[in-house]
């Protein structure tokens, strides 16, 4: 199966890589990632003209969710120019490098030259520069006219217009955007110490992982609807082989994860592309390329038909019953759902919440 995927001059052999965050904190980390997990290109932890202060703890899991108030790299750009980019060049072979580098116009004007003897590419992020598009354009403007390498815009999900921000980037010669940045503020608070988990100094963190994959999508899509001709990098809630088809669906030509692999196993980057293969012919789709070339279809319908069950399926778990928001169902005398044809609304939570399929909206 090829699992290549090709944009703006990069080839890279597979469609995942690490988002910027620890885990590409230093040259070391990102040895293992590119020889160890696999990956199809590298991103680095966001480098700036000046080393992040970070509080602690500054990082929080969950099941579905990180919370970080980590900023960019704690590292000076020295040590990243001397040290780090040197020694992970030593290493990097055909697999593409992408810089990320923050924030502002005057940064960029001091950071793009050192850096682009090691780039393949850049990201830039906008996290702490607001939204203002004059200002964008003119962060993008200086960044072309001081590489000539592709640049991709990380746009936050904070971030008000999306489709402004998008057409912006274009008509200052950018490539495209990574989408997104981590979802915020958002704030995590422990009760027994009548504080916060981790926060920053306003009491706020910055929330990813998979709960935010929606958002993710979301975005991603409306930017690739919004200018076609721009690459979209799908960064947000990616956990599984199924996750990159769908960000791939969306309209992104290459996936990066960050928090999936920090709450459920580094591992995880070669889980996905031991499973890409069988997941894509699973849904009927020849390579990365197939997937990148297909499209959505909106299938918008206002016909709808009352739930039906198949009683051989049902296991009686009665979650049918219990999430039902209409108070349409009861379960007849052997557990089976049974649905009020006046009461039911036909909104489909029930189908989407059976664990069996055992029922379905179809007629
Ligand atoms: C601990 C942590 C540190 C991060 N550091 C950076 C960073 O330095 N630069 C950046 O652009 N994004 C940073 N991010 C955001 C991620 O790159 C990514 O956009 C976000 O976490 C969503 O992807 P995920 O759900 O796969 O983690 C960080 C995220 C986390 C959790």
């Amino acid at each position: 199966m090829d699992l290549s995927t090709k944009f703006d001059g990069l080839m890279l052999k597979n469609p995942l890589m690490p988002a910027a965050g620890p885990l590409v904190g230093d040259a070391e980390k990102m040895i293992w990632l590119k020889d160890v997990a696999g990956l199809g290109a590298i991103v680095a932890k966001t480098i700036s003209t000046k080393m992040a202060h970070i509080p602690h703890p500054c990082i929080i899991g969950d099941n579905n969710a990180i919370y970080n108030c980590e900023l960019w790299t704690e590292y000076s750009k020295e040590k990243w120019i001397n040290e780090f980019l040197p020694e992970y060049c030593k290493h990097k072979g055909d697999v593409p490098l992408i810089l990320s580098v923050g924030y502002t116009k005057s940064d960029m004007e001091e950071l793009i030259p050192l850096l682009d003897p090691f780039a393949d590419a850049f990201e830039v992020s906008t996290h702490y520069v607001g939204s203002d598009l004059k200002t964008l354009a003119d962060t993008v403007s200086t960044i072309r006219s001081l590489t000539k390498k592709p640049i991709y815009m990380k746009i936050s999900p904070h971030m008000p217009d999306p489709e402004g921000f998008a057409r912006t980037i274009k008509e200052n010669g950018a490539n495209g955007v990574v989408a997104i940045n981590s979802l915020g503020p958002t704030m995590a608070i422990d009760i027994e110490k009548r504080s916060f988990k981790a926060a920053n100094d306003k009491g706020f963190v910055w929330m990813s992982g998979p709960a935010i994959k929606p958002v993710a999508l979301a975005t991603v899509y409306t930017i690739k609807q919004a200018e076609p001709s721009l690459t979209v990098i799908g960064v947000g809630g990616v956990a599984s082989a199924k996750d990159v088809i769908e960000f791939l669906l969306a309209g992104a030509s290459a996936v990066g994860m960050l928090s999936a692999a920090m709450i459920r196993g580094k591992e995880l980057y070669a889980k996905i592309l031991a499973d890409l293969p069988k997941e894509l012919e699973k849904y009927g789709f020849k390579s990365i390329q197939d997937v990148i070339n297909a499209s959505l279809v909106k299938n918008v319908k206002y016909e709808a038909h009352l739930p039906v069950v198949d009683a051989n399926k049902c296991t009686h778990c009665k979650i049918c019953y219990n999430n039902c928001p209409y108070f349409a169902i009861e379960m007849d005398e052997n557990v089976v759902p049974v649905f009020d044809n006046e009461k039911c609304f036909r909104c489909g939570l029930c189908e989407s919440r059976c664990p069996v399929k055992a029922i379905s909206m179809k007629k």
